[in-house]
């Protein structure tokens, strides 16, 4: 696996691969990898020749009082593990190589409304940065395929939906969220809990459990249901943000009559904002 810090750098590997009719897949990280993201390389292999991973952690996505400079950087440890998992191409450039100038003067993408609901509420510009990063990541390594994470539902509809407001030639995959053994989902935000806080953690998935199984019982009080999955958290320990039932396609506020749902939520938990999420797929278990 070769490392490059450098757009140029790594589009000259990427022009040698495509001149030789091979397809391009890529996996955009911030690092500190674990299986959650090695899941996603998986996918990426699996419907391309060649895999190039990113690993930079995107300042503009970052508000200002969040965990931008303590965020874990642990770039041998993502090497050795992306080397071991057969990735063809690691690109990890330094900030100015993506914002060659301060970030208030850079142009931005923008993916309006789905950008303001849910985390979009208590993270303003989140979206904006995540837009902006991965489609200047998209223009420098010109995947065929992007693959990306269902544990970050809204981020990934954002991401969907500006690959077809901006005509990218990309196929965007998502994967099924990694869990650890108690169901607690796989972050690198989960290094922020103490012993006692990550005992809690787990109880954010079971009260998205409880609130699934509702809905797969016919239950459509989704005011109520809300409601209850609040409680439970703050019973639990947590600061809730929001729990938040939508329609799976669009994040949409759903109607009784959707049957395609997506059960989302976010809660601190000490100095750890923690999300998750489960969809409710007719005809399936839904897991
Ligand atoms: P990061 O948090 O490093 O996540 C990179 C990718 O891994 C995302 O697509 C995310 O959804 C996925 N992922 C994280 N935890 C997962 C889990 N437990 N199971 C499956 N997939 C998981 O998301 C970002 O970085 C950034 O916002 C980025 C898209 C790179 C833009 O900066």
């Amino acid at each position: 696996m070769k490392t490059v810090n450098t757009v140029e750098a790594l589009r000259e590997q990427v022009r040698a691969w495509r001149g030789a009719g091979e397809r391009i897949g890529f996996v955009p990280t911030m690092g500190n990898l674990h299986a959650g993201h090695l899941s996603l390389v998986e996918q990426a292999r699996r419907g391309a020749d060649r895999v190039v991973v990113s690993v930079f952690v995107n300042p503009m996505q970052f508000g200002p009082n969040e965990d931008y400079d303590s965020y874990p950087r642990t770039l041998d440890a993502d090497r050795a593990r992306l080397e071991a998992a057969g990735v063809d191409l690691l690109f990890a450039p330094p900030v100015e190589e993506v914002y060659p100038a301060p970030l208030a003067e850079m142009t931005r993408v923008e993916v309006p409304e789905l950008s303001a609901i849910l985390c979009g509420r208590s993270r303003p510009g989140f979206f904006a940065g995540v837009a902006t990063v991965v489609t200047k990541l998209f223009n420098m390594v010109q995947p065929d395929l992007a693959v990306f994470g269902e544990k970050d539902y809204q981020q990934l509809i954002v991401i969907r939906r500006l690959v077809r407001d901006l005509s990218l030639p990309i196929l965007i995959e998502g994967v099924p969220t990694l869990r650890e053994p108690d169901g607690l989902a796989m972050s690198s935000r989960n290094a922020y809990l103490t012993p006692a806080e990550r005992r809690v953690a787990p109880q954010l998935h079971h009260a998205l459990e409880r609130l699934a199984a509702a809905l797969r019982a016919g239950d459509r009080d989704f005011p109520a249901l809300e409601q209850l999955g609040l409680q439970q958290l703050e019973l639990a320990g947590f600061r809730p943000d929001y729990v938040s039932i939508r329609r799976a396609a669009d994040l949409s506020l759903p109607g009784r009559d959707d049957a395609e749902l997506v059960v989302l939520a976010a809660a601190w938990l000490g100095r750890a904002r923690l999300i998750d999420n489960l969809r409710i797929v007719p005809g399936t278990d839904g897991a």
